[in-house]
């Protein structure tokens, strides 16, 4: 198994930490917590970031701020896009700018030799439970679909929500720009849907735009149990929720971060699981956590010039995003969001009190930043599809307290794996920081006493063609679970 044609260049890598640290450097003067006392790994080498194939950095290279900018600009003239403004007015309202977007995928569709095809899942949310929706309404997110060149039936979606608010959520009337919540979002979806349109990532690449979303995640919702009902296997969900500005209300930005919430054990997960989860120290290594370190490594580097700040969080305090339905669905989702938040622009009615300007307007946008964070959601997505499925039913046998470590796993359904790869890092570390290749094989037996199962966290990743690699995945204990 080669993982070689990852391509060095002259890429200085952005990381902060993780890879470039072996697992336990033993640094002659120790700041506390001091870790001398602590083994040496020995055993498989340094992990080493995936950085961009030559497709990927011609993606990348693709990426038009001026794009960007125009989409942005776009949608903030509808208007308003509250869900329940008006479907049929040509110029203003959710209705105008559901017809413009479907035109806009439809025209990176129609590039990509029938590829990809643009649909509208669509329903009608009546008034009762929801008190956002005060009277019948036709919401409909436009979802361009990739079709996978080799593995078309594993799919990650990504996409922004189209729709925007005010200070008053149910009024559909007055002004609701929404640049940053979240044109920023869809133009990112829209742009990666034009360039996408003429490559060929062997999985399936959904490229959204949700509506519903301020009246409580609607449109997302009923996407993901479409998904559901029809068994299509989401891979992954990535939400693309406010990344047009690193500003914060102080002034101060951070233009070169990204925030992506990942939650920890999994919503939908039953007992049984939870409880060997827990027995393990699983909690920290959930599909979404995995995921997210996943997305660390792929999209974090001078290519993006952007570095990927994972937040053990399902999302921002009392706040929400259309990734949260896709968790609930049982499917694995994260959610980037720009470094900071200026609460006197969201959920803001446009209007100056004592001199400041409120609400989500176009001059807010950092166009420079909205097109970094593009090529983050390229990486991403292009590095997800490209590599093969996570192993499966990834296990580490306990059957007797000793001193090896024991692993199995089923390779994924879909594209073939040339190999397999064993992670790891300390407990307490939040990135993976060594990795043993163990070839094309379905089990290994780890004999080394210093890196001992109980002392550290595993991961199983297949490998495929290019060294693309999938998300780690935590191996589950089996034969004896507890007292043993
Ligand atoms: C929502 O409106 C669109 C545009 O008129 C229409 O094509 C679609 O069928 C409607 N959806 C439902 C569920 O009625
Ligand atoms: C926002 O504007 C609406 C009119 O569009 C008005 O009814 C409402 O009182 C305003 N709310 C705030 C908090 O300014
Ligand atoms: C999914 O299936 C459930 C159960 O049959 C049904 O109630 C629900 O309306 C379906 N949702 C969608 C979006 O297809
Ligand atoms: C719990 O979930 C696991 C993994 O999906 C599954 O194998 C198992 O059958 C489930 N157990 C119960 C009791 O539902
Ligand atoms: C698990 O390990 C025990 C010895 O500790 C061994 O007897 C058993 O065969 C192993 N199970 C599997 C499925 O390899
Ligand atoms: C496990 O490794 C430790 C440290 O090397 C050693 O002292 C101990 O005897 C080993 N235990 C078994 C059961 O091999
Ligand atoms: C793992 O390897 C060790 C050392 O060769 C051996 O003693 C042990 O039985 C092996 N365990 C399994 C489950 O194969
Ligand atoms: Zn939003």
């Amino acid at each position: 198994m080669r993982s070689t044609t990852v391509l060095a260049l002259c890429a200085t890598a952005l990381l902060p930490s993780a890879f470039s640290t072996p697992i336990n450097p033993r640094h002659a003067h120790q700041s506390f917590p001091n870790t001398d006392q602590w083994p040496l790994a020995t055993v498989g080498k340094a992990l080493e970031q995936q950085l961009p194939d030559e497709d990927l950095r011609n993606i990348i290279s693709q990426i038009s701020r001026a794009n960007i900018e125009a989409t942005v600009r776009k949608l903030a003239a509808f208007g308003t896009r509250h869900t329940l403004s008006s479907q049929t007015d040509p110029h203003r309202g959710i209705g105008a700018a559901r017809t413009w977007l479907t035109a806009k995928f439809q025209e990176a569709a129609d590039a990509s030799e029938g590829r990809m095809s643009v649909d509208w899942n669509s329903f009608i949310k009546y008034p009762g439970d929801n008190e956002r929706i005060i009277f019948p309404v036709n919401i409909t997110n436009v979802v361009a679909t990739l079709k996978g060149s080799e593995d078309a039936d594993r799919f990650y979606v990504t996409g922004g929500h189209y729709d925007s608010r005010n200070s008053n959520p149910i009024d559909y009337q007055g002004d609701a720009p929404g640049a940053v919540d979240d044109a920023s979002g869809v133009a990112i979806s829209l742009e990666l849907a034009r360039i996408f349109a003429a490559f060929k990532p062997k999985a399936t690449i959904v490229f959204t735009a949700f509506a519903g979303e301020e009246q409580g995640l609607l449109g997302a919702d009923n996407l993901a149990q479409t998904y559901k009902n029809n068994s299509v296997n989401v891979a992954g969900m990535i939400n693309l929720d406010m990344l047009g500005n690193s500003k914060a209300e102080d002034g101060t930005t951070d233009p070169y971060n990204i925030r992506l919430f990942c939650q920890g054990v999994p919503l939908t997960e039953n007992a049984t699981t939870t409880t060997s989860r827990l027995s393990i120290g699983g909690d920290n290594d959930s599909p979404a956590r995995n995921l997210g370190r996943h997305i660390y490594e792929v999209a974090s580097n001078a290519f993006t010039e952007m570095t990927v700040r994972i937040i053990y969080r399902l999302d921002r305090y009392s706040r929400g995003g259309d990734h949260r339905p896709f968790l609930e669905a049982g499917y694995t989702g994260v959610r980037f969001v720009q470094p900071n938040e200026d609460y006197t622009q969201q959920h803001q009615n446009v209007t100056v009190r004592s001199g400041k300007q409120y609400g989500d307007l176009v001059e807010w946008l950092d166009f420079e930043y909205n097109t970094r964070a593009a090529k983050v959601v390229a990486s991403t997505m292009w590095s997800l599809a490209n590599a093969p499925g996570e192993p499966t039913n990834v296990g580490i046998n306990v059957t007797t307290s000793d001193n090896f470590s024991q692993f199995k796993w089923d390779a994924p359904v879909g594209l073939p794996v040339e190999g397999y790869e064993i992670v790891y890092r300390e407990t307490i570390s939040p990135h993976w920081t060594n990795v043993i290749e163990v070839g094309d094989v379905n089990w290994y037996n780890l004999t080394s006493a210093t890196i001992h199962k109980d002392n550290v966290i595993f991961g199983v990743r297949s490998v495929g063609k290019g060294g693309y690699k999938s998300p780690a995945v935590l191996p589950f204990p089996f034969g004896c679970i507890r007292n043993c």
